[in-house]
């Protein structure tokens, strides 16, 4: 299976890491390279791999599917349809490290990050990112496109909107709403249910003017 990533920045590497990590599992692949429309990065190495040219170029660029390694959520979803429409395959980078009850549903393009936690019942969307030493307790509903940042936790039964981030080493108390494209900013305790596309802080998390 040849996997082409989207976008070699901080997030792409981590996914394509995530991909190498699999492989070195016994997973057959061969990662082609990247893909990227920062012209800067044009014809150069990331982590030993080519930056073979534009995101346009990945109907020219040889591959099976694509992994996703784009960061910003609005931006993931925008492609991702795009990618949806242009029929093209989607893998699900689940790291070696991750660990999954055996019931987590996961959507396809989902990646999760090193260290990452699903538990029973949790439903993670497609596009979706639990990055690096998340985790999602029994029954969480993970929107598409939304992003567990790294080191932020779920209690049980807790619903994120499609689209939401979900702030480095926030928290959430069992059972809260989280709306679609709402961010709840870093070190954030949410105890209560944020409406949609609001941005929220601080012990407890209180709407950020
Ligand atoms: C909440 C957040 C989105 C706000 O970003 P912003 O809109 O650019 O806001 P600013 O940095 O201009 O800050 C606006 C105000 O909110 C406060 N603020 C910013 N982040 C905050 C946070 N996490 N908790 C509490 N208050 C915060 C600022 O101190 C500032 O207050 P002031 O007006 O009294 O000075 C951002 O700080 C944040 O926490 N993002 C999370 C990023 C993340 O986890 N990414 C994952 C990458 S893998």
């Amino acid at each position: 299976m040849q996997i082409v990533v989207l976008g070699a920045s901080g997030h792409g590497q981590v996914v394509a890491d995530i991909l190498f990590q699999m492989w070195t599992k016994g997973r057959e692949m061969e990662i082609v390279g990247f893909l990227d429309d920062d012209p800067a990065l044009r014809g150069t190495r990331v982590m030993g791999l080519h930056v073979l040219g534009p995101l346009a170029a990945l109907a020219e660029t040889p591959h099976d599917c694509v992994a996703l390694g784009v960061g910003d959520n609005a931006t993931r979803a925008r492609l991702f349809a795009e990618l949806c429409k242009a029929r093209e395959h989607f893998v699900t980078a689940i790291h070696p490290t991750a660990v999954l009850a055996p019931d987590v549903i996961v959507g396809a393009g989902a990646v999760l990050a090193a260290g990452s936690v699903a538990n029973p019942g949790a439903h993670i969307g497609e596009n979706a990112i639990l990055n690096t030493c998340s985790s999602i307790d029994h029954h969480c509903v993970l929107g598409a496109h939304a992003h567990m940042a790294p080191g932020a936790h779920l209690a049980g039964n807790v619903t994120v909107g499609e689209g939401a981030l979900v702030g480095v080493g926030s928290c959430a108390t069992p059972g809260v709403s989280i709306g679609a494209w709402s961010v709840v900013g870093a070190g954030a305790a949410v105890v209560s249910d944020v409406p949609e596309r609001t941005t929220v802080g601080g012990v407890p998390a209180r709407p950020l003017a």
